[in-house]
């Protein structure tokens, strides 16, 4: 009884630790739009519904690739190939996932 009580609290705070670090990167991720993606597209909540989560999901894949190619040959391919966003990619990534067009989820602000 007292074995499976530490077992039961054991996975409660493992769950309660992988929930509040998925959170913080969500978070991470909107501050770092806000700094990095709003002056070109706007805030959160619409830069996050430019597209779905697969397209997300898909554009972040192999090193940003798909990111990049958007941004070829226009005034935003500075910054995608630079090293803030390799640095801040997989909590970029965390957010605009989080509320893609399709997510049903609006971030609170930004
Ligand atoms: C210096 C300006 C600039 C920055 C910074 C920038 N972008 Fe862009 N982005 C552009 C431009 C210009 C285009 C291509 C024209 C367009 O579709 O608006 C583009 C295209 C895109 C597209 C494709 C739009 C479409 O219609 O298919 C997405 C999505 C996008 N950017 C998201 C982001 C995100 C997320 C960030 C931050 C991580 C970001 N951009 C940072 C300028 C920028």
């Amino acid at each position: 009884m007292k074995k499976q009580t530490s077992i039961l609290l054991a996975s409660l705070v493992a769950l309660g630790m992988f929930a509040s670090t998925a959170n913080a990167d969500i978070k991470k991720g909107q501050k770092a739009y806000l700094k990095q993606c709003k002056k070109c597209h706007g805030n959160g909540t619409k830069g996050a519904a430019m597209k779905t989560q697969d397209e997300w999901a898909a554009a972040f894949a192999d090193d940003g690739a798909g990111f990049k190619a958007w941004h070829k040959d226009t005034k935003g391919e500075k910054y995608s190939e630079g090293r803030k966003f390799k640095k801040y990619a997989p909590h970029l990534k965390d957010f605009l996932f989080e509320y893609g067009s399709d997510s049903g989820n609006v971030p609170s602000c930004g």
